[in-house]
């Protein structure tokens, strides 16, 4: 459905050569990546890549390498190594490494062709696609950036084997928040297998393959559709307004899965509060969530996350818009509220400190380390 291939499956680094010689020959090829990915899985990939002239550029694994420093270090390294218009990016890594990476090939030389190759689930699954870029900034998550689509996205499931149990989990949100988003059967079915599927012993690749395919066609029908997040994308930012607000406040110390996963919980109580989703709604969210292990509450050591901090933190938010929040809120699993408004549903503070609530700290023992 989208303008450039999305092929995922074990083996799909495999295309690699030829996607490029078809999509993307450039006279110089630069392999963006984090130090972890890098050991693990860029030989896989540099050895494809045609000519001599490959270069691999790696940023320390994390979040907190999502900044303007590692951007401008990244051009700067290229311009170094002579890198002109005819250079391709490949991005292989998660999330960090694909926004990162896309956002360089976005403004070098004002604007050069990516692959992503994207080696987490969450980055398999959502941030691969749709050409959102960008880097983190003090005021928050994702405030620079830009839109620039890749020439192709190869997801290799294979290179998910090495990747730890928490990442994996943190990549359901993304699943779980698809379908209550854009889809009853798929919400279901992402269910069914979500327990066997976190389970490292319990893992099956037909499922992984399903799912992570599930998970793809419905963002990239909802891409295609309004790919510069006029209205119906919005729907992709369930959970993310009060999630990215618990992200940042936590220091980078939740992973972004983590923290929309709270923020989803809390979401679903405001749309509840609001008259907009049933009372069954956050009941059925919250098991997902348990299911995948992931946490539906604020972690007890994180006691820097308090109520008027994420209100105080929303408000930088990129959904606001004349300074009120917006919120993408559900109606139901499947179903979203506010079309009508292109879904963006401003929210009393009154009615966020309440959601807050539900969210608000607990003594456990899975508080994140
Ligand atoms: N652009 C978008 O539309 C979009 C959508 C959702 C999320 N995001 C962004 O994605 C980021 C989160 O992505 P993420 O969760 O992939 O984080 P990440 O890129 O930090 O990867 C998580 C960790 O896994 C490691 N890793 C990656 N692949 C591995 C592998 N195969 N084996 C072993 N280790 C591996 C990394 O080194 C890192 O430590 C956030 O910055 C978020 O804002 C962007
Ligand atoms: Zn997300």
């Amino acid at each position: 459905v989208l303008p450039y291939p999305i092929v995922a499956r074990a083996g799909a680094l495999d295309e690699l050569g030829e996607m490029v010689r078809r999509l993307a020959p450039a006279h110089r090829y630069a392999v963006i990546t984090d130090e972890t990915v890098a050991a693990l899985h860029a030989e896989r990939v540099t050895r494809q890549l045609p000519g001599d002239r490959t270069i691999v550029l790696t940023i320390p694994a994390g979040e907190s390498s999502k900044t303007r420093d590692q951007w401008a270090r990244l051009s700067d390294l290229l311009l170094a190594a002579g890198a002109g218009r005819d250079t391709t990016i490949l991005a292989l890594g998660g999330g960090v490494v694909g926004d990162l990476a896309g956002f360089v090939a976005a403004t070098f030389m004002r604007g050069v062709p990516y692959l992503q190759l994207p080696t987490t689930l969450l980055a398999m699954i959502d941030s691969s696609i749709g050409g959102k870029t960008g880097v983190d900034v003090p005021a928050g998550k994702n405030l620079v950036g830009a839109f620039h689509p890749p020439v192709a996205v190869l997801a290799d499931l294979s290179t998910l084997g090495t990747l730890p149990s928490k990442d994996l989990r943190a990549g359901m949100a993304e699943a779980v928040k698809h379908g209550v988003v854009a889809d009853a059967n798929y919400f279901h079915e992402v269910n069914i297998a979500l327990p066997a599927l976190v389970a490292r012993d319990g893992w099956r690749l037909e499922s992984m393959a399903r799912l992570v395919n599930g998970s793809i066609a419905i963002k990239s029908a909802v891409v295609r559709q309004d790919e510069r997040e006029g209205g119906v994308r919005k729907i992709l930012n369930f959970g993310h307004t009060i999630g990215h607000a618990v992200e940042s406040l936590s220091d980078y110390r939740l992973l972004h899965g983590e923290a929309i996963a709270i923020g989803m919980v809390a979401e679903c109580a405001i749309a509840e509060q609001l008259g907009l989703a049933p009372s069954s709604l956050r009941g059925e969210v919250t098991r997902a969530l348990d299911a995948a292990g992931l946490p539906t509450r604020v972690p007890a050591n994180l006691p820097g996350i308090t109520v008027e901090r994420v209100l105080e933190a929303t408000r930088t938010d990129k959904k606001a818009r004349a300074g009120v929040v917006e919120y993408s809120l559900p109606s139901g699993v499947g179903a979203m509220a506010g079309r009508e408004r292109g879904y963006g549903i401003p929210v009393p503070d009154e009615i966020v400190r309440q959601a807050m609530g539900v969210i608000s700290r607990v003594q456990s023992p899975d508080s994140v380390a």
